[in-house]
């Protein structure tokens, strides 16, 4: 592992572009559950209720459960020493771009800047039927929010099940995976398409891959070159620490 951890800084600090890939682990030490496993949200929830089509029909029902996850309890959550460390290698202009899968904001609050959210975000919330965006702090959400202007239900501005990719996060995030030469992916199980393309399409642009997970993944046995089995806020204060030293 020391050994790993020396080679994963080495390409840190020889990369000349390297991006981040994160998923619902790097957050974990935030507080917020990751989505699958044991302890995951869907062991809990009913991921039905990120389902278009049955939002839709029950939007009550599933509105008393997204407010209970994603603003009630999420809203509470602080970013941690691997949002931060990114956040500062950004500042030094090593990373030049984080891509997430997480809606939690939590990449913005630690100071990121370039940050391609593919999955959409939980700060915004989005009329289904004329696409007016309220900021979800606006609004009230203790009765089942609609929009002022037409009165449809107001859905929050993340990707339910059955949605695609928001045109822009989608694009910039495959742009950044063409331009990168190391990939940092942190958290991610890999098990959700299309975002878990965008390692392995950098890696087929000659992208060398550091995994950091405490599990293995379905990228470690695929495409990563270094797995650094650890939670996310250990391994990134290590590599941080390892950084500065060299520069
Ligand atoms: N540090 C780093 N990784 C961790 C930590 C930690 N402290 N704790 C758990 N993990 C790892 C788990 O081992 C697992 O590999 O985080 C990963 C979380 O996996 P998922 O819950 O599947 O999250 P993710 O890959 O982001 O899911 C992708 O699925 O339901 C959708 O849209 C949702 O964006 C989400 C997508």
């Amino acid at each position: 592992m020391e050994n790993d951890l020396k080679k994963a800084i080495d390409l840190i600090v020889n990369s000349k572009y390297t991006v981040a890939f994160t998923g619902a682990g790097i957050s974990v030490e935030s507080g917020i559950p990751p989505f699958r496993g044991e302890t995951g949200l869907w062991s809990k929830y009913n991921p039905e209720i990120l389902d278009l089509t049955y939002f839709s029909i029950n939007p009550v029902e599933s509105w008393r459960v997204i407010k209970e996850i994603f603003y009630d309890f999420f809203g509470e959550a602080k970013p941690n020493d691997a949002h931060i460390a990114l956040a500062e290698l950004e500042k030094n202009g090593i990373v030049k771009a984080v891509i997430t899968q997480n809606i939690d904001n939590l990449h913005y609050e630690a100071g990121s800047k370039e940050v391609y959210e593919f999955h959409g975000n939980s700060r915004m919330l989005v009329c289904q039927y004329c696409s007016k965006k309220y900021k979800a702090t606006d609004v009230n959400l203790a009765d089942i929010p609609l929009c002022d202007h037409c009165h449809a239900v107001l859905k929050p501005d993340f990707i339910f099940f059955g949605e695609g990719i928001p045109e822009l996060a989608y694009k910039k995030s495959f742009e950044a995976a063409k331009n990168a030469d190391l990939i940092i992916i942190i958290g991610s199980t890999g098990e959700v398409v299309p975002a878990s393309s965008i390692p392995s399409f950098a890696k087929q642009n000659g992208a060398k891959i550091i995994e950091i997970n405490p599990e293995k993944t379905l990228f470690t046995n695929s495409i990563t070159d270094i797995f650094l089995q650890g939670k996310a806020t250990e391994i990134m204060n290590k590599i941080l620490i390892g950084i500065k030293q060299k520069l």
